[in-house]
This record gives C-alpha cells, sequence and structure tokens, in this order.
C-alpha cells in the first residue's frame, strides 16, 4: 500500500469519526481504513470529547483492537439499534452499493449494518468503481459441508472461483466457514437478480453485496475528502 493511500484511508476515516456522539451505540467495521475510525473514536472517547458510547465490532480483530484502545465493547449481542457503524469496502459504486469482504468479515458486517440506522463507508478514491465486480472478486461466504456444490453453482452463474487460502491452507472466517472468491467476468451485469440467487442458494451463507445498504460515503483521495450521502 502506498504512502497516500494509507493517508487516504486515515483522512477518510476520521472524518468517519467526527460523526459519532456521546450516548451512542457504535458498530466497528473491519479492515484497514475502519481501524483509523476506531482508533479516532477512542482517541475522543478519552479526551472527553465522547462520553457513554458502546460498540460492537465486525470480527473478532475489531474487537480485539477496539479493547486495546479502551473501547467499552458490546460482545455476541446487539441488544438495542446501532446508531450509528463506519466501515469500509472494496469496491464502492455510483449508487453506494458495495463489495465488502475482502478481509473476510462480509457476515458480521453485514448483521452489523443491517442493525444500524446509519451506516457509513470509509474509502480511498481507489475503491471507486463503474461497476461492481470490475475491481474485486466477489466474496462468498459457504459452509465447508458440500462446498464444492456452491463452487459449481457459482461458476455455472458464470464465475471463475478460487478458494480463499491463508498461508497454503483453506482460509476460515471468524465462524469457522470457507470463502469463494467469485470473478463475474469484467464486472457484475445485474447485480440485484445475483445477490437474490446467491441468498437463496443453501451452504451460501452470506455474500459480499451491500446493496442499499450505505447511507453516507467518505471518500478521501488527491482531491482531498468528499462526503457523499444517498
Ligand atoms: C472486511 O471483510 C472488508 O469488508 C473490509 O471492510 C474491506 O475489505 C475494506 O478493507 P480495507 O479498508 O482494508 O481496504
Amino acid at each position: 500500500m502506498t504512502d497516500d493511500a494509507v493517508r487516504f484511508k486515515q483522512q477518510a476515516g476520521i472524518e468517519a469519526a467526527a460523526l459519532v456522539e456521546s450516548g451512542m451505540v457504535v458498530g466497528l467495521g473491519t479492515g484497514s481504513t475502519a481501524i483509523f475510525a476506531t482508533r479516532r473514536v477512542a482517541e475522543r472517547l478519552h479526551s472527553g470529547e465522547l462520553c457513554n458510547i458502546v460498540a460492537i465490532a465486525t470480527s473478532h480483530a475489531t474487537d480485539a483492537a477496539a479493547r486495546e484502545l479502551g473501547i467499552p465493547m458490546l460482545t455476541d449481542d446487539i441488544p438495542r439499534e446501532i446508531d450509528i457503524t463506519i466501515d469500509g469496502a472494496d469496491e464502492v459504486d455510483p449508487s453506494l452499493d458495495l463489495i465488502k469482504g475482502g478481509g473476510g468479515a462480509l457476515l458480521r458486517e453485514k448483521i452489523v449494518a443491517q442493525a444500524s440506522r446509519r451506516q457509513v463507508i470509509v474509502v480511498d478514491e481507489s475503491k471507486l468503481s463503474p461497476r461492481l465486480g470490475t475491481h474485486w472478486p466477489l466474496p462468498v461466504e459457504v459452509l465447508e459441508f458440500g462446498w464444492r456444490s456452491q463452487k459449481r453453482f457459482l461458476e455455472r452463474l458464470g464465475a471463475v472461483v478460487t478458494p480463499r487460502k491463508n498461508n497454503g491452507d483453506l482460509y476460515r472466517t471468524d465462524q469457522g466457514n470457507m470463502i469463494l472468491d467469485s470473478r463475474f467476468g469484467p464486472f457484475i451485469h445485474d447485480v440485484p437478480v445475483l445477490a437474490q440467487g446467491l441468498g437463496a442458494r443453501a451452504g451460501i451463507i452470506e455474500h459480499g453485496l451491500f446493496i442499499g445498504i450505505a447511507q453516507d460515503l467518505i471518500v478521501a483521495g488527491v482531491s482531498g475528502v468528499r462526503h457523499m450521502r444517498r
């Protein structure tokens, strides 16, 4: 990652963290951009600028980082609606629809996003995409049982499918499932139809298409930080 990319991620994360208010339940995203927002929330908490917040993490990694930073955390349940969630994305299209799951956290990310009043996506400008699937394969989380059947199903839908690996072994999500990274040609032709098909298939736990979920996009790049709303 270039120094510029890191700086842009940081700028986007810091801008988003300013939207958190005292008393809120806050969803904390996963990845190298969302972590900047998490760190900034912790700074604001410790400086006294924020008080009485509680957070829920979208992955074990974020949970551990947030606890280390001293943010009060919920664990396995979401007892009331989340006021705001700040998360990253792998691709963002002009309608603010997303591909997520590059870090493998798509299932918890979608649960937290769907339980949130406001979903704020933070990215550097390299994540902007004219059509989803242009830059990034679609992560599909599958149960290990019968996973080759899901691979064939995805191939019949036109994807080139690569089981995700980690140091030579099959990658495991926080839930112990596998990820099938699925590239659908130069881009995904019909995102809602694909999402519906994947959602209806037993053995597919979740997919990385986040449609109509993001309300805000904060994108940082060479021309500064822009804040867009759906
Ligand atoms: C995690 O599973 C992903 O959805 C991340 O939010 C996404 O990959 C963005 O990551 P970076 O901010 O590290 O690019």
